[in-house]
Parts: C-alpha cells; structure tokens; sequence
C-alpha cells in the first residue's frame, strides 16, 4: 500500500506526544489505517529544545514550507497554537493540496468558517477531533454518532487546566496560583494560561460544539463568559458545605427557537455526574431528542491524551474515512443563525455571598432589597463571628443567600440598590447555579 506521509508544524506538548506515537506505534497505525503512515517532517522555532521524542536523521528543520510545499507530503498535522501564523500556515497547506489535522480551537473558533470553506472549495479536509475535550472522541460523537437526533442541549467542563485547579484548590485546600503552576508543568495550559482560567478556552470549544451539534456560529462576545480566575478558595468551601462543588460549566441549551449560552463558574450538585468531573479531566452531556441524555468523559488536556485523538484523525485521513465526514459536517450551511438570548433574561437560580458588617438588620435590608427586585431566596448561611470585637467597629462575616429562580436582570437591579448599603463590603460573588 501506498503510506500516507505526514508534516507535524509544532512539536510541543501535543506536537511531541502524536509523533511519539506515529513512531513508536508505527505497527499498530498502520494496521488501523490500512497502510503505512510516514513522519516525513517535524517543524519547530527553536531546534535547540529538548524534544520528547527521537526523530529519524533529518525529520526536523525550523521552515514550515518544508513540510507544506513538499510534494511528498499527503497531510499537514497543524499544532501550534495561536491564529495569525496558525491561519496562514493552515490555508497554504490546504492551497499545497494537503489535508490538515490540528487540534488549534482557537483558531478554528474565530476563522473556521474561512477555513472549512476553503478545504471544500479546493476539495480537502481538516480533521479537528482534538480542538474540543482533549482525548475525548465528542467531535465524532456530535458529526456521526447523533446523527439521528435533533440535539438539544450541551452542558460541559471542557477546560482541563481549569478543572484541574478548582479540584486541587477544594481537595488540598491550595492557593489558585500554586495550582495553575502545577497545570502549566503537567502540560495541560496553553502558552499564554489566560485564555484556559479566564473561560476564554472553553468559550471557543462550546462554540465549535453548537456549531456542530445546532448548526449555527455563535461569534464569542455573544454570550456570557467568565473564568475561574477570580474565584476565592471560600466560595469553594462555602458551596461544598451547601452540597455543590463549583465547576467551569459551558452550556447551550436550544429552547423555542432561541439558544441559551454561557460559559461560568457554576455551582453543580454533588450528586450529578458533571460534579464527579475532577483533575483535568473534561465532561460532555449531550441532550438529543431521541436518545435522552449521553454523557462522555476522559482525559480533556496533556499531550498523550490529546495525541489520541490528533493520531486518530491522522487514521482517519490515511484510511479516506475523514473527507467523508467533513464534507458531511457542510449540512448546515445555509440554515438561518438562531438568535442567541440575551443574558439580562437568563432565568436560573444563583449562589449570591455578601460580606456584611455583622449587626443589626443587615440581613433584613438584603432581603427587603431582594424582596422588592422579586428574587426569592432558598436559603441562607451566615457562620458565628467572634464574639470579640475590635476597635475598628463591628466584624464582617460572610453570609450566604441561594436564590429561587431568577434573571441576570433582576439581579442586576438589585446590585444597584446593595451597593448603596454601608454594610454590606464590595465584592459580592455571585454564581449560578446548574439545576
Ligand atoms: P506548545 O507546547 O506550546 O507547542 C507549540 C509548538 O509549536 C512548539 O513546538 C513550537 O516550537 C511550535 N511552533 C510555534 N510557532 C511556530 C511556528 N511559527 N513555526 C514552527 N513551529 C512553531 O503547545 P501545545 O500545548 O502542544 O498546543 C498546541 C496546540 O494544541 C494549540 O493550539 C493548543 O491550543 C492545542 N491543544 C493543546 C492541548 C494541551 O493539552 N496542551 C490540548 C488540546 C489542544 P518550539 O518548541 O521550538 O517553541
Ligand atoms: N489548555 C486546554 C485545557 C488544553 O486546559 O483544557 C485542552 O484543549
């Protein structure tokens, strides 16, 4: 059989992994691909780097037009991160007539249209398994295996780095700094961590998923968006003591004809699967109308795991399977987009903490202000301050008010009225709650 040669552009953390496993599970590839799946060219910036894996004598070189204009070469495997270089990089490929893997969300999130387009037109295909949850196999899930459902809903951890650090924060009771340091050397941030703790990262992969499981882009400012960044280690304790543990939640929901979207701290459950999520692991529920509720889980960052579904895509390619499929992801081309709700009337319950001079009728001015905005409260948690006060005035204390069903709106209104409140002390937290 003819082997199927390969370019990897960007031999990091993911780069390193899928050439290990081209390599060292060269037998096993091409048994799975039905023919032999040839590294031909590696390409990095800086050829002075350790490298995770041995490559053959003259594999690895610094130019990118060695592995996109040789002629030799079948496939592009695109992992570097970024989109300038990565856009360019990405339509040479497909202008050289290469087929391109690339596990770039980023990319794909903000110029996916341009570039699929592009792929159609010049009769290629990109393969993107491993842009959404790592190892993970839900790009497949959602384009081949739901086929038969309308889906209706998506709610997912889809940030590894900030699972990772929200689980070790609770369970080792570790600083949010401390943790992200550890995330970064396991490999599972990307270059700049900004964009996995500011909820940016999960942001671009929900996008990518409704996109495929709901037929419309959702453009990344249209809906709400915030990271785990700014969490305290107390709100973390305080919601456990409530029962729920606090998880990155990307959700859309499809409901009369509109989309639901946000991408926040949010409180979960105990008991519910998302909840049992920890480490940099990734979860997907996937809502479609006939099958119900699926779920799909595993390893969301890392270079091995991410390799997994890179080499995957890279079998699919050498086995013809991957054209199919991408010319099949074109089926929702021309439906209209869905509006997306605005984040004002987003009704769900919330897990609101005030820190408030503890005396008298605090609690009373909340609740009335509360009251007035038409939010109910389920219930409440204030702990005993010390008995002893200093010469400063009275102590504050954090008290705890869960919400009945509400909307940002209404909420907003309130923060208006509280803030005017001499006892109660900036910030107030406030996250929703996933019922
Ligand atoms: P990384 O460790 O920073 O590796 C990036 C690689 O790209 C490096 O080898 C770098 O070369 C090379 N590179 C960057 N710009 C280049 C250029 N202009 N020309 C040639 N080589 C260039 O990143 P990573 O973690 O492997 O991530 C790669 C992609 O996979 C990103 O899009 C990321 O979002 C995505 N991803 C990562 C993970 C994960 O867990 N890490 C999971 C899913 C998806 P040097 O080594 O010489 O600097
Ligand atoms: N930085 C990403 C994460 C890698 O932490 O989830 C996987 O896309």
């Amino acid at each position: 059989m003819e082997p199927l040669n390969v370019g990897i552009v960007g031999l990091g953390t993911v780069g390193g992994a899928a050439a290990r496993i081209l390599l060292e599970s060269a037998d096993h590839v091409a048994r799975r691909a039905g023919r032999p799946v040839h590294l031909r060219r590696a390409v990095v910036r800086d050829l002075s780097k350790p490298r995770a894996v041995e490559l053959p004598e003259g594999v690895l070189g610094t130019d990118p037009a060695a592995a996109v204009d040789d002629p030799e070469i079948d496939l592009v495997v695109q992992l570097i991160g970024g989109t300038d270089t990565a856009r360019e990089l990405m339509l040479a490929s497909l202008a050289a007539g290469k087929d391109v893997v690339t596990a770039n969300k980023a990319l794909l999130a903000e110029h996916g249209r341009e570039l699929f387009d592009r792929a159609r037109e010049l009769g290629r295909c990109i393969a993107f398994e491993a842009a959404v949850a790592g190892g993970i196999p839900v790009i497949r899930a959602v384009g081949e295996a739901m086929t038969a459902n309308r889906l209706t809903g998506i709610e997912a951890i889809l940030n590894g780095t900030s699972n990772f650090i929200l689980t070790k924060m609770l369970a080792e009771r570790r600083g949010y700094e401390d943790v992200l340091a550890e995330a970064q050397r396991l490999g599972y941030a990307e270059a700049d961590p900004a964009m996995d703790v500011d909820g940016t990262d999960a942001a671009q992969k929900l996008i990518l998923l409704t996109e495929l499981a709901m037929g419309t882009r959702v453009p990344l400012d249209a809906f709400p968006r915030q990271g785990i960044d700014h969490l305290l280690l107390d709100d973390l304790l305080l919601a456990h003591e409530l029962g729920y543990v606090v998880k990155l939640l990307a959700v859309t929901k499809l409901a009369n004809g509109q989309l639901e979207m946000h991408v926040q701290p949010t409180l979960v459950r105990i008991d519910r699967p998302l909840a049992q999520c920890d480490d940099a692991y990734n979860m997907i529920a996937l809502d479609g109308d006939a099958v119900g509720r699926t779920w799909y889980a595993g390893a969301g960052a890392g270079g091995m795991a991410t390799a997994s579904a890179v080499v995957a895509d890279v079998v699919d390619v050498a086995a013809g399977r991957a054209k199919p499929t991408f010319d099949r992801l074109d089926l929702w081309g021309d439906i209209p987009p869905l509006p997306v709700q605005p984040a004002e009337e987003i009704e769900r319950r919330f897990y609101l903490r005030f820190t408030v001079e503890d005396r008298p009728h605090v609690f009373a001015d909340i609740a009335d202000i509360l009251g007035r905005q038409g939010i109910s409260l389920a219930s409440i948690i204030q702990h005993e301050s010390p008995e002893e006060t200093d010469d400063d005035g009275p102590p504050t204390v954090p008290l705890v008010v869960m919400t009945h069903r509400t909307t940002e709106g209404q909420l907003r209104k309130a923060d208006e009225e509280l803030q005017n409140l001499s006892s109660v002390k900036p910030p107030t937290v406030r996250m929703p709650v996933a019922d």
